[in-house]
C-alpha cells in the first residue's frame, strides 16, 4: 500500500480526493491510504496559532517550522517528505513514476507566505506545479496524489491504460474518438473503425509523433524514437538535422527493388 500523508491547515479541501471516484475505490480496496493531518493540532498555544509575522517585516504570515516538525514527528517515518513551493523542482511524469514506487509520502502544504525557510531541513524534496502562485499547497498536493496513485498496480482497472498516456510513452498521447461516428460533419478516421490492429497501432504512433512535433518538440529527445519514427517524422516535415538534434536513429534504408537481370535469350 502507498500511504499519502497530507500536512495541511485545510484537511477538508483534500478529503474528497481520497473518498470519491477511482481514488475512493482504491482507498476502500486498501491499495492506497490517505492520512489527513491538521497542522493546527500541533500548535503549542491555546489559540491554535500556527503562523507568525516575518522577521524583517513585510506582508503576510509565515508558518512556523516547529509546528511542521511536530506534525511530521506524529507520523510513521516517510520515504519522502515533500514541500510544495513555487521555488521547487518542476513536477513531471518522471517524478510521479519515481514517487509511485515508495510506500509512504508526506506532503507539506503551505498557506499564506509559506513556511519558515528552515523547513527545508525537514524535507527530502521541494516540488512546484509550475510558474504560477496558488493560495495554498493543497491543490498541488491533490495533483501529485492523482498523478502518483494512478500508477500503482491495481488502481486503474486496465494496467495498460496509463502506458500510452502523454509523457509515459515519452510522447503526447494520440487523439481518441468514440460514438457518434460522425458529429457536425467531423468523421472518426476510417482506420479506427476497420479493426486492423496493426494499422491502428501504426496510425496512433504517427499521430502521437505528429502532435508532439507540432506542440512539444522539446519532448522528442527523450522519447526513445525508433528508425520507423524517424521515417514518420521526416514525412511530417522534420529534417535530418532535426533528427540529429533529437538523437533519433536514422530511418530504415529504403528497400531496393531487386532488378531482374534478363536471362540471355536464345541466340544472344
Ligand atoms: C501564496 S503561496 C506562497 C508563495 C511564496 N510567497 C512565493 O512567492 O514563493 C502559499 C503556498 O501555496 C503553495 N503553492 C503556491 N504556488 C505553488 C506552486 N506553483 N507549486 C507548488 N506549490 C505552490 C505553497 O505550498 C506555498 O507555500
Amino acid at each position: 500500500m502507498l500511504t499519502f500523508s497530507f500536512l495541511t491547515l485545510f484537511p477538508e479541501l483534500l478529503a474528497p480526493f481520497a473518498s470519491e471516484a477511482i481514488l475512493g475505490k482504491a482507498a476502500a480496496r486498501g491499495l492506497i491510504g490517505v492520512n489527513l493531518v491538521n497542522m493546527r493540532d500541533f500548535a503549542d498555544n491555546k489559540h491554535a496559532k500556527v503562523d507568525d509575522t516575518p522577521y524583517g517585516g513585510g506582508a503576510g504570515m509565515v508558518i512556523r517550522v516547529d509546528v511542521a516538525e511536530r506534525a511530521l514527528a506524529s507520523l510513521p517515518p516517510a520515504d519522502e517528505v515533500i514541500l510544495f513551493t513555487p521555488a521547487g523542482e518542476r513536477f513531471t511524469q518522471r517524478t510521479a513514476e519515481e514517487l509511485s514506487e515508495r510506500e509512504h509520502l508526506a506532503f507539506l502544504c503551505g498557506r499564506y507566505e509559506g513556511f519558515d525557510a528552515r523547513v527545508e531541513t525537514l524535507v527530502t524534496r521541494e516540488l512546484s506545479l509550475g510558474d504560477f502562485v496558488m493560495m495554498g499547497g493543497e491543490a498541488a498536493a491533490a495533483c501529485v496524489l492523482e498523478a502518483v496513485a494512478r500508477l500503482r498496480p491495481g488502481v486503474l482497472g486496465d494496467e495498460a491504460s496509463h502506458r500510452d498516456d502523454s509523457f509515459s510513452s515519452g510522447l503526447l498521447d494520440y487523439p481518441e474518438y468514440t460514438r457518434p461516428p460522425e458529429w457536425r460533419r467531423l468523421a472518426v478516421p476510417d482506420v479506427l473503425k476497420g479493426g486492423n490492429h496493426g494499422a491502428i497501432a501504426r496510425w496512433r504512433r504517427e499521430q502521437a509523433l505528429a502532435r508532439t512535433l507540432a506542440r512539444r518538440p522539446d519532448l522528442l529527445p527523450g522519447a526513445g524514437l525508433t528508425p520507423q519514427d524517424s521515417a514518420a517524422l521526416l514525412a511530417l516535415g522534420a529534417t535530418l538535422e532535426d533528427l540529429a538534434t533529437w538523437g533519433a536513429p536514422p530511418p530504415p534504408a529504403p528497400r531496393r527493388k531487386r532488378s531482374r537481370t534478363p536471362k540471355p535469350g536464345p541466340g544472344l
